[in-house]
């Protein structure tokens, strides 16, 4: 029964393994510091040769040393090994009651995770995203009229050319970034961010987070927060998503009480993760993007992409043709929402940083986002698949209670390294690699 699995899987395994021996190779690597703080002129040439925002005063390591890399988990963190603070954090907002007492959930292969003792998902308790429970802090819509774009689960192979399409077309975008892949791929997470690009979290190794404790869901944002401050000259992440749109009333509280990162899910889902093994075509990408763009502008489109594959970007290079002719503002989506500011302590890539840690205080609850069209709107009756699964195409009720396609796609994202799926991708991937040097040699 594996095969099947293992032969769709093969190309990306193939990709992954000659990229990790080439990226292991390293003799070719010369490690550069770039300088924290300018001490030529605005205008001098080398402005333009090393294109840097100004940072926090911090000398942190160079991104992609030994010293770098060497400071985070290697997959997922262990709770015993987290900062103090975060840990003392934690404990005084469950003490503060800031922090839901509900139980984690389980996860089931193939549906949504479960929760215990017959406990609505869709229930004021629990509000799970997973299921379509709309709470009222997240963000899922853009603002009317606008096009937010977004990319999950990088830096990849894949990025390269998602950046290069983005520049050429003078746009940035979101990126919501795993940790593990940072760590595996630091020179493309520097090619994100210097080119201008948005940062933000998507956890470190992409579980599904309601089925974690009050210290795995610590851990997996605030390793993922910490490494990109320290890898962006102190820029302090304010927006996360979770992986699958798995989060619950817990989940979020600790996100925004513990890092101040709100929540932020997606109104339309293309199921490109599955492009590269088939479970969608780009044809049927294509027609929903015809569909949702020449569909009702308010909300504005919140479409879930990832830059996992050459398929996944090619889907989004496709779609781009049609988004402006059809009257859409684009704009990457953390600076279509709140306030604009990418970060909690600085507005981009470019611009000026507040020193800051990436704890929020547990003692004043951060501010509602001022601007920008985040009341979760209902969707357009007409709109298609909203996160449906690849057979359906059904707009979901308000309560919501269709499974969400993410839950199939386990196997679907090679490159990153997962908790839940992990095992089950090692074993399918050391009898990959060694058909891979069966053929080769
Ligand atoms: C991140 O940078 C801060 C400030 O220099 C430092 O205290 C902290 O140890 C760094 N974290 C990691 C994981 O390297
Ligand atoms: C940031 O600065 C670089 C270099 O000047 C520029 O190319 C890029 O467009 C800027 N990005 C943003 C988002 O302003
Ligand atoms: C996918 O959708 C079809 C049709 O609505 C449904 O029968 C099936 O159970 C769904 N599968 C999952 C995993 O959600």
């Amino acid at each position: 029964m594996l095969w099947p699995a293992l032969l769709l899987a093969l190309p990306a395994i193939v990709q992954a393994a000659l990229l990790h021996s080439h990226d292991n190779d390293g003799s070719h690597h010369v490690p550069q510091r770039l300088p924290t703080t300018w001490h030529h002129p605005e205008d001098h040439p080398v402005n333009a040769l090393f294109k840097r925002g100004p940072t926090d005063g911090t000398d942190y390591p160079t991104v992609g040393s030994p010293t770098w890399s060497s400071a985070y988990p290697r997959s997922s963190p262990d709770v015993t090994q987290l900062p103090k603070e975060w840990v003392a954090a934690l404990d005084a907002a469950v003490a503060a009651g800031k922090i839901p007492n509900i139980p984690q959930s389980k996860n089931v292969p193939g549906v949504n995770p479960v929760y215990p003792n017959n406990l609505n998902p869709n229930g004021p308790e629990i509000c799970s995203a997973t299921y379509k429970c709309v709470n009222s802090g997240d963000i899922w819509n853009a603002p009317d009229g606008t096009f937010a774009t977004s990319f999950d689960d990088g830096p990849t192979p894949a990025s390269p050319k998602l950046l290069q399409f983005l520049a050429s077309n003078n746009e940035v975008a979101t990126h919501f970034m795993i940790g593990v892949n940072i760590l595996s791929y630091p020179q493309l997470f520097l090619e994100t961010f210097n080119s201008g690009n948005d940062i933000a979290v998507h956890t470190w190794t992409h579980p599904y987070m309601t089925t974690l404790s009050n210290l795995e869901i610590v851990a997996q944002l605030g390793w993922t927060s910490e490494i990109i401050r320290n890898s962006t000259g102190g820029r302090v992440p304010k927006y996360w998503r979770p992986p699958y749109g798995d989060s619950d009333n817990r989940v979020r509280a600790i996100a925004k009480e513990i890092f101040g990162l709100q929540t932020v899910i997606w109104n339309r889902d293309t199921l490109d993760w599955s492009v590269a093994t088939g479970g969608t075509t780009p044809q049927k990408i294509h027609d929903n993007f015809v569909q949702w763009l020449g569909g009702p502008k308010s909300p504005g489109l919140m479409v879930l992409e990832h830059e996992t594959s050459d398929g996944s970007v090619q889907a989004f290079m496709d779609a781009y043709t049609m988004i402006k002719p059809n009257g859409w503002r684009t704009g990457s989506l953390t600076r279509l929402v709140g306030d604009g500011n990418t970060y909690a302590n600085s507005k981009d890539a470019n611009s000026s940083v507040q020193f800051d840690n990436i704890l929020a205080g547990n003692s004043a609850p951060a501010p509602a986002p001022t601007s920008g069209n985040t009341t979760p709107a209902p969707l357009p009756s007409s709109a298609p698949s909203f996160a449906g699964n690849k057979t359906s195409s059904v707009t979901p009720t308000s309560s919501g209670q269709q499974q969400s396609a993410q839950t199939t796609s386990n196997a679907a994202l090679p490159l990153v390294s997962r908790d839940v799926p992990w095992s089950a991708s090692f074993s399918l991937s050391v009898p990959a690699l060694l058909a891979v040097l069966a053929v080769l040699v």
